[in-house]
């Protein structure tokens, strides 16, 4: 059988990296759309065709497309400014759904958060700028190309940006038990959804298959990663004293407060159903991450 191929825009970020470099060793012959072709060869592997292309320019996305049936959209907003004239996960993604229309791509998936499915679990409220994504997802939907979703709990593989001088420092009150998904898991569904019409038109949860605090998951991930690393708790008001410029501070505190209120079910029993149980828990993750 021939390989499945997929054409993936933001494959250069922190967990796309990883979900593209999964991607290649499952077979799937993958073709990435990068603004930086440069820096995208250096880090993916070698058999990946890299081709120039910025969702803020729709003719380099048209370009860029041709050929491709199915693409996977991995973007990112990271701000609390609502008002920017132009956001990748927005506009940049009005630019992909034309390109993609006029490459006549059959399947379109794209990354988002569990909140857009499920906000009942956000005791806290959500992150603000989750509108500006889901106004992405509405036109990709509105466009007719089949799509499928993936709403993804919290990535464990995040554990090791909070790293500092061998401690991980969680900030606030964090009382509940999640279903930490990873990069792993999310490379498998990706996966599983090419070429498989059972998942057209679907909004898939994304969760791992056990429940843990964050203090729980993140001292079993690193006894594995690195067990020199210690965790730490510390009071939400702490993010101020970073030394962090005042936007990035008031993000990052509001992530950590919208992390203490979530609250999650399991609800992912047909994504599992439909594309695969995840092979890679949080034990897992620590080891693949660790030796890669
Ligand atoms: N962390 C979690 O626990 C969690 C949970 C649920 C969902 N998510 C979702 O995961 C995503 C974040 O993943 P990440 O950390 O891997 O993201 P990231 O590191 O911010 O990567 C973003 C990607 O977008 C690319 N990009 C940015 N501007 C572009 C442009 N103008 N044209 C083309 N490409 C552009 C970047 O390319 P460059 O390399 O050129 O910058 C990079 O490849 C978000 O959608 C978030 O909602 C995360």
């Amino acid at each position: 059988m021939a390989n499945k191929k997929l054409t993936i825009i933001g494959a250069t970020g922190f967990l796309s990296t990883t979900i593209t470099r999964q991607l290649v060793n499952d077979g799937v012959t993958v073709r990435v759309v990068a603004r930086n072709p440069e820096n995208a060869k250096k880090i993916l592997p070698d058999s990946v065709e890299i081709v120039g292309g910025d969702v803020s320019d729709k003719q380099s996305l048209i370009t860029a497309l041709k050929g491709t049936d199915a693409l996977y959209i991995h973007l990112n907003t990271e701000t609390t400014d609502m008002n920017l004239p132009f956001y990748t996960e927005r506009e940049g993604v009005q630019n992909i759904v034309e390109a993609a229309k006029a490459n006549k791509v059959k399947h379109i998936m794209q990354i988002a958060g569990l909140e857009s499915l499920h906000d009942d679990f956000f005791l806290n409220g959500t992150i603000e700028t989750r509108e500006i994504r889901e106004a992405g997802m509405k036109l990709i939907e509105d466009s007719g190309i089949p799509y499928t979703f993936f709403y993804c709990s919290f990535f464990a593989d995040s554990f090791i940006r909070f790293v500092d001088n061998n401690a991980l420092y969680l900030f606030g009150d964090l009382p509940h038990k999640i279903f930490f998904t990873n990069s792993f898991q999310l490379a498998r569904h990706i996966h599983q959804a090419i070429e498989n019409p059972r998942a057209l038109n679907q909004k898939y949860p994304v969760q791992g298959h056990e429940a843990m605090t964050f203090q729980e998951a993140t001292q079993r991930f690193f006894m594995i990663y690195d067990p020199e690393v210690s965790v730490q708790k510390l009071p939400l008001e702490t993010v101020n004293e970073l030394g962090l410029p005042a936007t990035e501070a008031a993000f990052l505190r509001r992530i950590w407060e919208v992390c203490g209120g979530l609250d999650e079910r399991f609800v992912s029993a047909e994504t599992y159903e439909h594309l695969g149980q995840p092979l890679a828990g949080i034990d897992e993750l620590a080891r693949q991450i660790k030796n890669s």
